[in-house]
């Protein structure tokens, strides 16, 4: 086999990794902010995600809005999280940085203004 007839192959097989990697990226945004938002999503106590419904962290808690649905900015998700709403605790254990990265995250992962 020369060289010429590997060429394609290999052409082929990089262009379907390309195509399932932006696949993956648009159904799950990627990035370590994102994994440590969503790690924060599923794990701060109470969870968030035993109340939201939340695609990009596959939860169903239907106790509160569907975040998915109402693509709130990160500010909007930062009130919630400070001072609570309705029945929604505030989370005064968590650190601001962790606030911010759990505000970006669910911003971001609902396709809202940032
Ligand atoms: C015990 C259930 C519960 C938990 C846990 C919970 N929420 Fe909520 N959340 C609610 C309810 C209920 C509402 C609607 C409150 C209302 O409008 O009266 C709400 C509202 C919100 C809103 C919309 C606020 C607005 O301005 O309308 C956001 C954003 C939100 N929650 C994010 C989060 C995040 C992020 C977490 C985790 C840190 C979380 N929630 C944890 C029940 C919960």
């Amino acid at each position: 086999m020369t060289a010429r007839m590997l060429a394609l192959p290999v052409k082929i097989a990089f262009c379907v990794s390309l195509a399932a990697a932006s696949l993956y990226g648009a159904a799950r945004a990627a990035g370590p902010d994102m994994e440590a938002g969503r790690a924060l999503f599923v794990g701060a106590t109470p969870a968030c995600a035993l109340c939201h419904t939340l695609n990009d962290a596959q939860t169903s808690g239907a106790i509160g809005p569907k975040l998915d649905e109402i693509k709130p900015d990160a500010a909007r998700v930062e009130t919630a999280i400070r001072n609570g709403i309705g029945q929604m605790p505030a989370y005064t254990t968590l650190s601001d940085k962790e606030i911010e990265v759990l505000s970006t995250y669910v911003a971001k992962a609902t396709g809202a203004q940032q």
